[in-house]
This record gives C-alpha cells, structure tokens and sequence, in this order.
C-alpha cells in the first residue's frame, strides 16, 4: 500500500526504514520524505510506525518454555 503519494513510499519502505533504525517521524521524515510535501500521509505513516514499533516490542519478549508434564 502506498502512505505517501507525494513521494511513492509504500507501508512496505517505512517497514525497511523503521527495521533500520529510523523509528520516530521526524527520522522517516528525514531518511524518505514522508510527509514533507502536502502532509496528507503522517497520520497513516505515523500508524504504521506504530504498528512496527507494537511488533518489534511483542516479538523482543522472551519466550519462555513450560517443562512438559510427567504422566
Ligand atoms: S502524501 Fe506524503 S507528503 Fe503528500
């Protein structure tokens, strides 16, 4: 899905960009341009940056493994 029409960046290139450390909008803003031209998209891609952001924290928590029970 395209968020920024104005510069063609797509939900998967905030994606790359939030994996690779450009995790706040003004760091998105600065690395692709979302949202510096008619401003329409930074609330979409500030939801996405959300989204990324909720995952990364789900998938940093430990796994935490229960011993099997003996029958
Ligand atoms: S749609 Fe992103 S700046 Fe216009």
């Amino acid at each position: 899905m395209i968020v920024c029409v104005c510069h063609n960046i797509s939900e998967r290139k905030i994606r790359q960009a939030v994996d690779a450390g450009f995790d706040t909008m003004p760091a998105l803003r600065e690395q692709l341009g979302v949202g510096t031209c008619c401003g329409k998209c930074h609330s979409c891609a500030k939801t996405v940056l959300r989204e990324c952001l909720e995952e990364g924290t789900r998938e940093a928590q430990p796994m935490v493994f229960q011993p099997a029970m003996a029958a």
